[in-house]
């Protein structure tokens, strides 16, 4: 297992340049199968999640080239091949094939995921969704089966505002023809980049964004070229490390409306933030203090920044109390942070948080991948070295982590 040693976080500042998003690349890397001809996507981050998702696509048929960065994608020859148990496992987001393959070679099978560290994550609404567009459904020896010659549109309501649900039918339906209707749906930014492809290919979509979208599908999609939207979460991560470190960073490349949760609770913490039109800065602030914070699906507080918000906190003055609700174990960074010396007391899906004067390095585990995060970012407003260990979880997330780490003065060492 690879580890990062880290020394606190003094003299950091600079430039920092965000990647393009993780979670816009997954969803359109899968939509990208939907039409014949080459298409070509720039601004994929570089990591094992959009690596793994390109060798699913390459056995379902697809030809991938990357020209420096840019994929080229053709999907002339799909095939409904039996996906590996080993590959899928490997990213919850493989499940955004099951579209593309049902759309257009009207069958697919492909393993069930396991749960995972944060939850037991199903796909219950993927499926009932799918099921509504008249795909026959079928589960057994670990694997799932979906068939259906011809999906029809439906009017489909979620019972939660899932991401990867709203993308998995979106996808489908922008190849269905006839009027689909997804109420209750997500809304993230990642939703709506996925819609802006979806829309340069020939579907046309309306209202994502909103909890309503309505797809008019198209069986003809042409290829077409599009470039992700930067990675918001990136972006969250570095100004809470711009924050706990007190630093004068400059976070490129972002667009500062889909940070907006984010902003609004690092103003409630006592710190200003100048927005410009593609990045952001953090004024420094010698005291700043806990807050509230209950996780929602977008434009509420991200799931996917809590974790990090959490080692904020740890040393903000005050108490404040954190609320997951989006996912039912996410608090596993919080035994690590109280290695540190964090005063934390989780009761279910609440956490309350004493702030300290300071953590202390220590040795500790990277869980999973934003928990991976917010050590990192704990590390740096911390007395004495840390180690994290199993940092291939936070890898999955962060482009070139190290080097942008080590690019704005921060004191890391990779061992592998
Ligand atoms: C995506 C993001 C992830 C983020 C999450 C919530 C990607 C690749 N990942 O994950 O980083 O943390 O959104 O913003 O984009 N659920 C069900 N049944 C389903 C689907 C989901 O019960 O069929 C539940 C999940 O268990 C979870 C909640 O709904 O408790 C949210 O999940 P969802 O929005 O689907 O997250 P993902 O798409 O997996």
């Amino acid at each position: 297992m690879s580890h990062y040693t880290i020394q606190p976080g003094t003299n950091i500042g600079g430039t920092v340049n965000i990647s393009g998003s993780k979670n816009s690349s997954l969803p359109i890397l899968a939509a990208a199968l939907l039409a014949d001809g080459n298409n070509i996507l720039s601004n994929i981050p570089n990591l094992s999640d959009t690596r793994n998702m390109c060798e699913l696509l390459s056995l379902a048929g697809a030809n991938i080239v990357n020209d420096n960065g840019t994929l080229h994608i053709n999907s002339r020859n799909l095939t409904d091949k039996k996906l590996p148990l080993e590959l899928v496992n490997k990213l919850r987001a493989s499940f955004l094939i099951i579209a593309p393959l049902l759309a257009k070679c009207g069958k697919v099978r492909i393993p069930l995921p396991g749960g995972c560290q944060i939850g037991a994550r199903p796909i219950d609404l993927h499926l009932k969704g799918f099921s509504a567009m008249g795909a026959k459904i079928k589960q057994g020896h670990g694997y799932v089966e979906l068939k259906c010659n011809k999906l029809q549109p439906a009017k489909i309501y979620l019972d939660f505002p899932s991401v990867g649900a709203t993308e998995n039918l979106m996808t489908a339906a922008s190849m269905t023809e006839g009027e689909t209707i997804i109420e209750n749906a997500a809304g993230e930014p990642e939703i709506v980049d996925l819609s802006s492809f979806l829309c340069e290919m020939g579907a046309e979509i309306i209202g994502a964004g909103t909890d309503t979208i309505k797809i008019i599908g198209n069986k003809n999609l042409k290829s077409t070229q599009h470039t992700v939207i930067p990675d918001r979460i990136e972006a969250g991560t570095f100004m809470a490390i711009s924050a706990i470190t007190k630093s004068n960073l400059t976070i490129n490349n972002v667009i500062p409306d889909h940070l907006k949760p984010v902003t609004a609770k690092l103003n409630e913490m006592g710190f200003t933030i100048n927005e410009n039109a593609n990045s952001i800065e953090i004024v420094p602030c010698e005291k700043f203090k806990t807050v509230d914070i209950k996780t929602l699906p977008y434009p509420g507080f991200p799931t996917d920044m809590q974790s990090q918000f959490m080692s904020l906190m740890s040393v903000a003055d005050g108490t404040g109390v954190v609320i997951e609700t989006v996912f039912e174990n996410r608090f596993l960074h919080v035994p690590e942070l109280l290695r540190m010396g964090a005063k934390i007391k989780i009761d279910g899906r609440t956490a309350v948080i004493d702030g300290i004067k300071k953590l202390s390095g220590a040795k500790v585990r990277a869980t999973d991948l934003r928990a991976g995060a917010a050590l990192v970012i704990a590390a740096l407003g911390a007395q004495g070295e840390t180690e994290i260990d199993e940092i291939e979880h936070i890898e999955r997330g962060y482009e070139d982590f190290e080097k942008k780490l080590t690019s704005i003065g921060v004191s890391i060492k990779k061992e592998i």
